[in-house]
């Protein structure tokens, strides 16, 4: 048996469910569950996960979590490719962490604090029949969809290499990929940011892992935070 997995049948939420119970919880440990009846989602969504969606939640213990959430979209990408090699290369971040294919959603994540342990939430659409046409799931781009504790060994695994280099060598590594990566460059944005709304074209992200948004007077802006929309090219 795994000792890092806590298996739950149903739970509410399973960041819920590790806030919780973070006292008892450490750094590589998981919690999973089958059924989530009160999902989270980014800027206090509620977030729906249908049978097929894997929902889990893993921990992580001092990493600062403003960078890190960059990283951790990287780290879900690398996941996932590494297991399905024929989608190598086409999986995309919509600034900070929304992993996205074929300008479709595949999977969210939400990273929550507490001290210094982090909740790295991720909800992973593989063998859900989703009923937005904006979504996408695993098992309409591939014949092979891992089974849950493959996936989420290998997610446990990235995530956990993720932390040591960020711990060490800060973002600075990984910026080629996230670059690489960044479905909003060169699209038109619209960013919700302290009840303001500015409209703009992604203008890449810069050393710090912010945002760059070129505004329609030129004037280029970096965003930490802010809630993101995106239209076509
Ligand atoms: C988003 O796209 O807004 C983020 C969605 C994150 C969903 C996952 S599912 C597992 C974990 N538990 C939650 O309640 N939320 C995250």
């Amino acid at each position: 048996m795994t000792t890092w997995l806590h298996h739950l049948a149903t739970c509410p939420s399973t960041n819920t469910w590790a806030l919780e119970h973070l006292a008892t919880l450490k750094e590589g440990d998981v919690i999973f569950t089958e059924e989530q009846t009160a999902g989270r989602g980014q800027h206090g969504r509620t977030w729906q996960s249908p049978k097929g969606v894997l929902t889990a939640s893993f921990i992580l213990e001092s990493v600062l979590l403003s960078g890190f959430s960059l990283a951790v979209g990287l780290a879900v990408i690398f996941a996932v490719e590494d297991l399905m090699p024929d989608l190598a290369g086409k999986l995309q971040l919509k600034w900070p962490n929304d992993l996205y294919i074929s300008e479709r959603k595949l999977g969210g994540i939400l990273c929550e604090g507490k001290g210094q342990k982090l909740v790295i939430g991720i909800g992973l659409n593989c063998r859900s029949e989703l009923p937005v046409a904006e979504a996408i799931s695993l098992h309409q781009l591939t014949n092979f969809v891992p089974e849950n504790l493959e996936l989420l060994e290998k997610l446990r695994q990235t995530l956990l290499e993720a932390a040591s280099l960020i711990r060490v060598q800060g973002l600075t590594p990984l910026l080629p990929e996230l670059r690489r990566r960044d479905l909003l460059a060169n699209r038109q944005i619209t960013i919700t940011y302290n009840q303001e709304t500015l409209f703009g074209q992604g203008a890449g992200i810069d050393a710090q892992g912010r945002l760059m948004i070129a505004l329609a007077d030129g004037q280029v802006r970096s965003f930490m935070t802010g809630n993101v929309q995106w239209r076509g090219l």
